[in-house]
């Protein structure tokens, strides 16, 4: 067991490190997590209910691209370990705007470089700057192949360029600082607390509401799904079992088209309320692409796999399952999230693609 340590949490009001919080405070009460988050669109404080009165959980509202409110913060808990969610994460609202994307997942990221490095200055001995990072650096793939940690960086949207930009950042003070850093990149994460922006909570809630289930392009895109609490347990494992300066691949084995996930989730919907699963599947409405729209992602994973002995817990079936059962139960996590300035995305991201 690992001794005592203070572990800094960027972006953990997020979809995935709120469900990274629930999951490790109540496991770790000897570690204290401080959770830094902005509480953007993206960030909610409701996701957290279940750890907000645990002793060793700390929430501040900071801004990472605020470089003097980072070195505050840092100075304030003195981290030793680091995992640095925070980010702009949906590719369509960098294709919309993307200046926050270069500012938060650039800036933010050197700026937390920045700190770690004074913080610890020549004692790093046990620290550790964990960096999650997307499948997308690596661009598209044909029909055949995967990425492995050695493919060339190859991004395609003003979301997977900051990303790959600052995964190039992490390396930099590695190499020229000695910063000890690790990198994950995963494929497509699911499960409970997605902002309904991203296609399974869209598709479910829109399903349940008997709305058009926008399909980008012809629905052959192949993205590789993993349940949330895997990504999870796998950064988690990096952090204890990893390498400093080694990069992981993390995926689920469970390539898809958008076509097939769909049909699968009108298919729960329909056995989780009783509706009939044809009209839901009638709901299926093709719309205009997206701009540069990665054909591919699947991931080799077999480095995590043997290194640090990290397999997903979960398969395709019994992950969506209980998502789908999660966003049908949490009426009132939904209704708040969903509120004007959601409104005002679903109108610009749909309204000219119909
Ligand atoms: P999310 O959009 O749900 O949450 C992002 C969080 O970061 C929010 O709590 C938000 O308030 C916070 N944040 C944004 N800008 C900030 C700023 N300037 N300062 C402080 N906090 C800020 O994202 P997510 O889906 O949970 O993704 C988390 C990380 O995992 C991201 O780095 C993303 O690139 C990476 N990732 C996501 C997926 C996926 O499928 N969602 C897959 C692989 C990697
Ligand atoms: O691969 C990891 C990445 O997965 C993460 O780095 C990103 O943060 C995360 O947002 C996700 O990116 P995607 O673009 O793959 O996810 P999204 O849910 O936006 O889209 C998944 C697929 O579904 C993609 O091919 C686009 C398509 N899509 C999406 C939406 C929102 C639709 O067909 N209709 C939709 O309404």
């Amino acid at each position: 067991m690992n001794p005592a340590m203070r572990v800094l949490v960027t972006g953990g009001a997020g979809f995935i490190g709120a469900n990274f919080l629930n999951l490790l405070v109540p496991r770790h009460p000897e570690h204290e997590f401080i959770n830094v988050d902005s509480l953007t669109y993206a960030g909610n404080l409701e996701s957290l209910a279940k750890v907000q009165d645990s002793a060793n959980y700390h929430f501040e509202r900071v801004d990472i691209t605020d470089a003097d409110a980072v070195n505050a913060v840092f100075e304030k808990h003195r981290p030793d370990w680091v995992i640095h969610f925070a980010a702009e994460s949906h590719v369509d609202r960098s294709i919309e705007g993307p200046k926050q994307f270069i500012r938060t997942n650039i800036e933010g990221t050197f700026n937390l470089l920045e700190a770690a490095r004074h913080l610890w200055g020549e004692n790093r001995e046990g620290k550790v700057f964990h960096h999650v990072s997307t499948d997308e650096v690596y661009g598209s793939l044909g029909a055949e192949g995967f990425f492995t940690e050695e493919t060339a960086y190859d991004p395609s949207s003003p979301y997977s360029a900051a990303k790959a930009s600052s995964d190039h950042l992490v390396r930099a003070w590695h190499r020229t600082f000695g910063l000890p850093v690790k990198i994950t990149n995963c494929s497509n994460n699911y499960g409970p607390l997605q902002f309904p922006e991203k296609l399974i909570p869209v598709m479910i809630l829109n399903a349940q509401e008997r709305k058009k289930l926008p399909i980008y392009g012809e629905g052959l895109n192949v993205r590789d799904w993993l349940y949330v609490t895997d990504h999870c347990e796998a950064i988690w494992t990096v952090i204890e079992k990893g390498k400093i300066g080694e990069t992981y691949n993390i995926g689920g084995h469970n390539e898809k088209t958008n076509i097939e996930v769909v049909d699968a989730l009108c298919t729960l919907v329909a056995e989780e309320t009783g509706a009939s699963a044809d009209e839901l599947l009638a709901l299926k409405h093709f719309v205009k692409d997206r701009p540069g729209h990665d054909m591919r992602y699947a991931i080799d994973a077999s480095k995590i796999e043997r290194d640090c002995g990290w397999t997903p817990k979960e398969t395709f079936e019994t992950g969506m399952r209980k998502t789908v059962k999660w966003y049908l139960e949490n009426t009132s996590w939904i209704e708040n999230v969903r509120s004007g300035e959601y409104q005002k995305w679903i109108e610009t991201n749909y309204s000219d693609r119909q």
